[in-house]
């Protein structure tokens, strides 16, 4: 019988890559599939919570029992998670949100031009820093995707971010992170960490579920 460590609670999570528009036919992106997203919002709904998912856009079928809310680019993703992340009890960023997107979108597609092209880019909005600086916030969780120097880099953002806990994953090696069927987790929380070694996301996000269930009995007891 499944454990169900978060019966009664509101998990929001968010999933996926961001796409942001350069003009009518092309847009810049990223390697994210979903899975691990995907993953965490069906071990959510698997213990016992109420689950919202907000995805950018991906080739995986809707999981049952779970709101699916779709989005495309970054600030779709901001608009649709700061909605809902006031009456949520957890909110776990699994998304890779596009850090800039163009600055202006061409509305008519862009000619081919000399040699050399520049692209202005601007910031995003930080939705898991603002989802973290809510008043009433949820416990948050957020992801940290590296290819050098994990730890301290998923340290940096838990402390400057004020998240409750982050999950951090090394990227662009050849098993795990971005498009995988795997992945390895190292789990911070102020006070303490725990390692999630390599194995499949379904197994993966069981596991960081458990996690976040004994973390919040921590914080707030029952
Ligand atoms: O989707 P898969 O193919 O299964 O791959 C899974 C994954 C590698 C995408 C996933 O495990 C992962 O690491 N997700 C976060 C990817 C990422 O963008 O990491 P980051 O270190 O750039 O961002 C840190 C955190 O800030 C993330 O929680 C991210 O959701 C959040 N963020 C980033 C930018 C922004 N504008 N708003 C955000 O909320």
């Amino acid at each position: 019988p499944a454990d169900l460590c978060l019966k009664g609670l509101q998990v929001l999570i968010s999933a996926g890559p961001t796409r942001e528009p350069l003009d009518p036919v092309r847009y810049i992106t990223n390697r994210s599939s979903g899975k691990m997203g995907y993953a965490l919002a069906e071990a959510a709904r698997n213990a016992g919570a109420t689950v919202t998912l907000v995805s950018g856009p991906t080739q995986l079928p809707p999981p049952g029992n779970i709101e699916l809310v779709r989005v495309e680019t970054a600030a779709e993703m901001y608009a649709a998670v700061i909605a809902r992340a006031p009456a949520s009890d957890i909110y776990i960023g699994a998304a890779a949100v596009a850090d800039y997107t163009p600055t202006v979108m061409q509305p008519e597609k862009i000619k081919k031009q000399g040699e050399h092209v520049t692209l202005e880019l601007q910031k995003t909005r930080d939705i898991l820093a603002e989802v973290a600086a809510l008043s009433r916030r949820p416990f948050t969780v957020g992801f940290a995707a590296e290819t050098i120097d994990l730890e301290a880099y998923a340290l940096d953002k838990l402390v400057r971010k004020n998240l409750d806990m982050i999950a951090a994953n090394w990227v662009g090696q050849t098993q795990g992170g971005f498009d995988s069927e795997h992945n390895a987790l190292e789990v911070y929380w102020k006070g303490g960490s725990q390692t999630l070694a390599m194995t499949g996301k379904k197994r993966l996000a069981e596991l960081l579920i458990g996690l976040i269930a004994e973390r919040l009995r921590v914080k707030a007891p029952a």
